[in-house]
């Protein structure tokens, strides 16, 4: 492990937390702050399901919980908030968070359209607070590795880029009628534009083309549930990516990324959960990692540790991972905005620039 954990173990120099949101990743990251966080202190729990919020806080030993995210703004012991409600909230939560003067770590996506994504990110700029959104890939270590790689050109210019998701499944999707409509781009896929545009920095997207199906549920897909996505991207300096998901892998959570350039390519991504090997009469196996707090435990608590010594004041840590920030946000959700918009025609679609205002919002 290489948590991004020195920070002061003094609890009066200590960063404090809220977490808004005790559902399945609030959850975990409550589960980082108060574990794996020296220096890092979960002030309060704020959910308006009050007996998830007091359950995670009994759990993990912390105080306030409180059924209201107001609670934790007006707060002045709180420097700072993890926002992990379901994502038509994000982009209100922010935009209080900021304007009450608190830092803020949003879940992806940090917002659901253009529009309010940019009326939040002025709140951020006007109240000068940190804005980090919870693109964890950049915090995994072989990601990383791959992305040190890129960067120093050894594989030269980026050519093909390649970024999958597979969600662990079971062949059937039990929350498929209650899945809000494009969640696969919105929130799935949203990662892989991300790790795309990080691992082609200073390029831009300019054109997506998404092709998507409900090949796991077919029931769902006239409520608009997709399950099984395919998007081509292509980038200012003229590299071409590829992202693809599905929502049911029974073999377990299956995330890759690649990057093929003029002199290699260079691969991240882990297939299996640990380095064991296991060889019997019926040939050799291994162990598939299983869910999304297994596979990036790591890199969901360091991207709270770099979350957490930025507000600090410890640019040594801020600086070790490329923290997705305010523009990342914008980029990756503009693409999948683009891409539903492609499903729809059946066309590519143009992301609205990543500085811009109107196209895709
Ligand atoms: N980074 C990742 O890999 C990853 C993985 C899973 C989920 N997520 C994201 O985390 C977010 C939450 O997803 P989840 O799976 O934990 O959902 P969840 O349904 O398990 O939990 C959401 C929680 O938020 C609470 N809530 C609802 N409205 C609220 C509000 N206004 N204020 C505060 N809390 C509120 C709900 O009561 C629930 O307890 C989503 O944006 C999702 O995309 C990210």
């Amino acid at each position: 492990m290489a948590y991004l954990q020195e920070q002061p173990a003094d609890n009066a120099k200590a960063v404090r937390l809220g977490l808004i949101g005790a559902g399945w990743m609030g959850a975990c990251h409550a589960e980082s702050i108060a574990w794996r966080l020296p220096g890092v202190v979960l002030e309060a729990i704020a959910d308006p399901a009050v007996d998830a919020a007091r359950g995670l806080a009994v759990r993990l030993g912390t105080g306030k919980v409180r059924g209201a995210a107001e609670d934790l703004f007006a707060d002045p012991d709180i420097d700072g908030v993890v926002i992990a409600s379901p994502a038509r909230f994000h982009a209100a939560l922010i935009s209080q968070a900021a304007t009450a003067g608190k830092h803020v770590f949003c879940e992806k996506p940090a917002g659901l359209s253009l529009a309010e994504l940019d009326a939040a990110l002025a709140d951020v700029a006007a109240a000068g607070v940190h804005f980090q959104v919870g693109f964890n890939r950049r915090y995994a270590e072989d990601f990383r590795a791959a992305k040190r790689d890129i960067a120093s050109g050894v594989i030269g210019r980026p050519h093909l880029l390649r970024s999958l998701t597979r969600d662990p499944g079971t062949g059937s999707i039990p929350g498929a009628a209650h899945t809000p409509p494009w969640t696969i781009f919105l929130e799935t896929l949203i990662h892989d534009f991300d790790t795309l545009n990080w691992f082609n920095e200073g390029a831009e997207p300019v054109e997506v083309h998404a092709v998507a199906d409900a090949l796991v549920e077919p029931g769902f897909k006239d409520r608009g549930f997709l399950d099984t996505s395919v998007v081509t991207i292509r980038y200012s300096n003229g590299a071409i990516g590829v992202a693809e998901a599905s929502f049911s892998a029974l073999y377990g959570y299956d995330v890759r990324g690649e990057v093929f350039g003029s002199r290699g390519m260079v691969q991240a991504g882990r297939s299996t959960e640990t380095a064991a090997r296991r060889y019997t009469a019926a040939g050799l196996s291994a162990a598939t990692p299983r869910l999304n707090i297994e596979l990036f435990k790591q890199a969901y608590t360091d991207e709270l540790a770099d979350f957490a010594a930025t507000i600090a004041g410890s640019p040594a840590l801020a600086g070790a991972a490329s923290p997705p920030g305010p523009a990342d946000a914008r980029r990756a959700l503009a693409m999948a905005l683009a891409c539903i918009e492609s499903v729809g025609t059946g066309l590519p679609a143009t992301p609205a620039n990543a500085a811009g205002t109107t196209a895709g919002a």
